[in-house]
This record gives C-alpha cells, sequence and structure tokens, in this order.
C-alpha cells in the first residue's frame, strides 16, 4: 500500500491547512454561521470539548476519510482480535484482553489466552484480600503496613499515577511506596522508617533484567535479611517467572509478552493500586477501561473519543507543524498523568523508521510535555502567552470541581491562550491567542473514569500510529541505547581493573 503520507489525500489536507491560513477560532467564533456547539462529543464518563482546534466541518471529513483510508477500522478490530501489529517483535498487542470480562475467546499462537487471563487476576485477587484483610503475615507474625514497588518506566509510572488519582478509595491502614531509581540513596531513603516484619516489596519488572529494578530488589532483599522470610516478603510481577524465582522471589504474577510495559496499566503490574483500593474498585478501572475499548471499537469515528483525539493531533502535528503536546491537569490527584503519558506516547510514536523499514518524510510522535495546570500559570505560562514557539495543548479538568476557583481558573486560561489579549493601552500585554487546544472534562476520579482515561490515551497513540504506518509496541531505540550502555559499563569496567593492575 502506497504511503499516505505521500497520497494525493494527504496533499488535499496540505493544501487545506494552507487555505485555513489565516483561519483562527476568533474568525470562526465571530463568523456566526460556523456553530462551534457541534466539536464535541463525549462517551464513558468523558468529554471532549475541540471547539478551539484551527478546524471546520471539511478539516474533519478530510481527516476522517485519511483515517478510513489507512484501513483504521480492521486495524481497530485487529488489535482487539490479538492479530500480530507489533512486526518488528511478531507478537500481538492485547492490554485490551486484560480487561475483558465477557466470554470472548482471543487467540494468540493458535492459543485462547483468556483463561490464563482470567487465572491471573483472581490470583491477584486472592493475594489483595489476604494483605487487606491481614491474613498475609509478615516473618515475626505480624500483618503488612508497608507496600514498597519497585520498578521503572511502565512498572512504576501506571502504578504511581493510578495511586495518586485514586488516593480518596485507599485503605489507610497501609502506606504506599515507589523505589524507581538508581540514587544511591534511594532505597534507604524510602525504608529507613520502615519495619522490615511488616513491609512487602512487589518487583515489577516484565523483563525481569532492567538494572536499576534489579539493583533495589537486591538491597531489599538484603533488607529484609534471612532468605528464609523472604517468601512472607516479596511479590514478583513478570513474564519472566523463572528469573524471577532464581532471584529468591517465590510468589509470582504474571504478565505477558504481548502485554506492552506502557500498556500494562490494567495488568498485575498494578498490583499495589489493587491493593490500596481493594479489588472491586480495581475491576472498575479495568471496567471504565473496556467501556472506552467498546466505545472505540463501535464507534463511528465523528464522534469516536480516540479517534478524535488522534485525527486532531496528526492534524496540528502535521499540517500546523505544531510538533509538541502540552497536557495540563487541573486536579492535583492527576498529578502523576503527564509522567504516565509521556511514557506511553513518545516510547510508542517517538519512531522514525515505518512499518516498511523506510525513513519516514514526515513528523511523527510529538513532544508531551505539562503537568499540573495551576502550576503552569505561575511557570511556563509566559511562554505560552507570548512565546515565539507554537504549542497545542490538552486541558484536563473535573466536573466535580464546576464552580470551583480551580475550574474557573483553568476556563480563564482557555479563553486567554484561545481569544488572546489585545489591550489597546497596553501593547506589550498583547497576547495573540489562537493555541489550537482540547478540553477534556472527566466526571470525577473515579476508577471508572481513570481506567476509561488511560484506555483513551492508549487508544489515541495507537490511531496516530496506524496514520503514520509506524510500530507504537516495540522500542528498538531504548534497547540499542541499553546494549551500547552495557558495552560502555564493561569497557569502563576492563579499564578500571587493568589500571588497577598496574
Ligand atoms: O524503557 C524501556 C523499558 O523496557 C520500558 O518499555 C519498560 O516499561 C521499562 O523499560 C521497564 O521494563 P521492565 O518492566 O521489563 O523492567
Amino acid at each position: 500500500m502506497e504511503q499516505v503520507t505521500k497520497g494525493s489525500l494527504w496533499k488535499t489536507l496540505e493544501d487545506h491547512s494552507q487555505s485555513l491560513g489565516l483561519y483562527t477560532p476568533q474568525n470562526v467564533i465571530n463568523n456566526s454561521t460556523v456553530n462551534r456547539q457541534q466539536f464535541s462529543a463525549s462517551a464513558c464518563d468523558i468529554q471532549l470539548d475541540y471547539s478551539k482546534q484551527h478546524i471546520t466541518n471539511d478539516t474533519l471529513a478530510l481527516l476522517i476519510s485519511l483515517a478510513n483510508k489507512c484501513n483504521l477500522k480492521d486495524k481497530i478490530h485487529g488489535l482487539m482480535r490479538g492479530d500480530k501489529l507489533n512486526i518488528s517483535e511478531n507478537r500481538a498487542a492485547l492490554h485490551t484482553a486484560l480487561r475483558v470480562f465477557d466470554d470472548t475467546q482471543i487467540i494468540v499462537n493458535h492459543q485462547n489466552i483468556m483463561p490464563e487471563i482470567i487465572a491471573a487476576r483472581n490470583k491477584m485477587q486472592n493475594i489483595v484480600e489476604q494483605i487487606r484483610e491481614k491474613i498475609w503475615l509478615g516473618f515475626s507474625g505480624k500483618p503488612i503496613t508497608d507496600i514498597v514497588n519497585i520498578g521503572i518506566g511502565g512498572s512504576d509510572l501506571g502504578p504511581r499515577f493510578s495511586l495518586k488519582a485514586l488516593a480518596e478509595f485507599t485503605a489507610k491502614d497501609m502506606n504506599y511506596h515507589f523505589i524507581y531509581d538508581v540514587d544511591p540513596n534511594s532505597f534507604s531513603n524510602t525504608v529507613s522508617k520502615l519495619n522490615p516484619e511488616t513491609t512487602l516489596f512487589i518487583v515489577s519488572s516484565k523483563s525481569f533484567t532492567t538494572q536499576e529494578t534489579l539493583y533495589n530488589a537486591k538491597k531489599a532483599m538484603n533488607w529484609i535479611g534471612k532468605q528464609q522470610h523472604h517468601a512472607k516478603h516479596f511479590i514478583a510481577v513478570t513474564a519472566q517467572p523463572k528469573k524471577a524465582h532464581q532471584f529468591g522471589i517465590q510468589t509470582v504474577l504474571p504478565i505477558w509478552d504481548w502485554v506492552g510495559g506502557r500498556y500494562s496499566f490494567c495488568s498485575a503490574i498494578n498490583l499495589i493500586t489493587a491493593i490500596a483500593i481493594g479489588f472491586e474498585h480495581f475491576n472498575q478501572l479495568l471496567a471504565g477501561a473496556n467501556s472506552m475499548d467498546r466505545h472505540f471499537k463501535e464507534s463511528d469515528f465523528s464522534t469516536n473519543l480516540p479517534v478524535l483525539l488522534a485525527l486532531l493531533g496528526i492534524w496540528n502535528n502535521n499540517f500546523l507543524h505544531i510538533h509538541n503536546l502540552l497536557i495540563l491537569t487541573y486536579s492535583e490527584r492527576l498529578e502523576q498523568f503527564v509522567p504516565y503519558i509521556q511514557q506511553l506516547d513518545m516510547e510508542s510514536n517517538g519512531k522514525s523508521i515505518d512499518n516498511k523499514g523506510k525513513t519516514v518524510n514526515h513528523a511523527t510522535g510529538p513532544i508531551i510535555w505539562g503537568g499540573m495546570g495551576n502550576q503552569a500559570q505561575h511557570s511556563y505560562y509566559q511562554l505560552l502567552c507570548q512565546g515565539t514557539h507554537k504549542v497545542t495543548a490538552d486541558f484536563i479538568s473535573l466536573n466535580a470541581f464546576d464552580g470551583q476557583i480551580i475550574n474557573k481558573m483553568c476556563d480563564a486560561k482557555i479563553n486567554v491562550l484561545t481569544a488572546g489579549v489585545n489591550d489597546q493601552e497596553n501593547q506589550n500585554g498583547y497576547i495573540p491567542g489562537n493555541t489550537p487546544l482540547n478540553h477534556i472534562r472527566i466526571n470525577n476520579y473515579s476508577p471508572f473514569s481513570i481506567g476509561a482515561l488511560v484506555a483513551l490515551y492508549e487508544h489515541k497513540v495507537f490511531v496516530q500510529s496506524v496514520i503514520w504506518d509506524i510500530n507504537p509496541f516495540d522500542q528498538p531505540g531504548v534497547e540499542s541505547a541499553k546494549h551500547n550502555y552495557f558495552r560502555h559499563m564493561e569497557h569502563a569496567a576492563t579499564e578500571a581493573m587493568t589500571e588497577s593492575m598496574l
């Protein structure tokens, strides 16, 4: 199939973007013939307002035609059916299977994988209940009071995001900690006030070879002490159970090679969140993600939230040539959302070789940045108002805060960045506005909403990869860098050894 970015439709979109060159929302807002209210869609307790994007109905129609030309509907069904879309690793990408509850059969290598997913979920639930009900005891017979997740990347960012987002639901008779760095003091700083008798370590690593994780897991083993105590104080979550057993960990929860690390939010990698909020709430998180999966699979593209979010991103990135996406969250509980999306998006679509092995001739994944919206106001907001760089943004707020100052400030920022400020008496205060942006509203930070929000962005990233014809499920750059790094480490060690012998 011809690269869509070289096709006539791509050229039409480029010409269209030129034709809109001076187009700004003000013009449209003032042009009463265009009803901006239509530029919104909602599903799974999430509302998307994209009326501040630099688009017309024609733009949307062309973008949807582009999606159809890329056989997006077939790709979506293939993703959820278990087609091996992770071409370079000859694997499926079945993060959606983790949140299936009906008797769907999903076949990978001629085997229905649902029984093992259900078995893993049941084992996870059993562990969660044993810990929360004080049945799981430490080596001296005391119940667990502190849970420490040792992991990095997708084995840390998702759990850290959901634990913070769902703090309202967490059991208050336990404390939750994350060790994710190789700072020599990370481990000691975390455990300095903890008691080995009542501390449980979750060693989260899909590969069980990540140096940072094993470095801290070894420290944890030494800190717990006697080997016969380890069984009560370690659980491994990994796709490599043999490696975990060899490391000395008896209890292992599985994940699979057809679940990418950055797509493992709904797997046992999120065990610490399930322990904290309880398995009923964790099932609600899975239900929210599953609800978004069904919406994504079944809805017309014109009302399909992941497809709309993706296509608007393609428009801004590839036709308005804005190669970054600012994500601002207006809720303290969503503080860890941006770091999580940074890995999900940039490790997936930060690619320049397409699925045919050709170097791409267009922009791919944007630079994702941002954080808490009100912090931005007192940090880099000046650049957003009067800087020389073009930015596009996703504002994320909670309906539960409507009427409160936080949402009023969110709306005020959106207004300034789109309508601008043109005060004749104060030219230095001129703000051009015209920032193309989305306003995403979730009802509240319920497990269901958080699950749906994560699935929304997972599928947005996937849709963009289909348009760009790149593989979002491998990370050859990271793997190559890791190998280079270890060669450098070994060389340095050899050099040091040689010097020490001189
Ligand atoms: O950064 C590379 C990577 O493999 C990520 O994709 C992954 O989330 C992270 O490192 C941790 O990997 P693991 O879960 O295998 O320890």
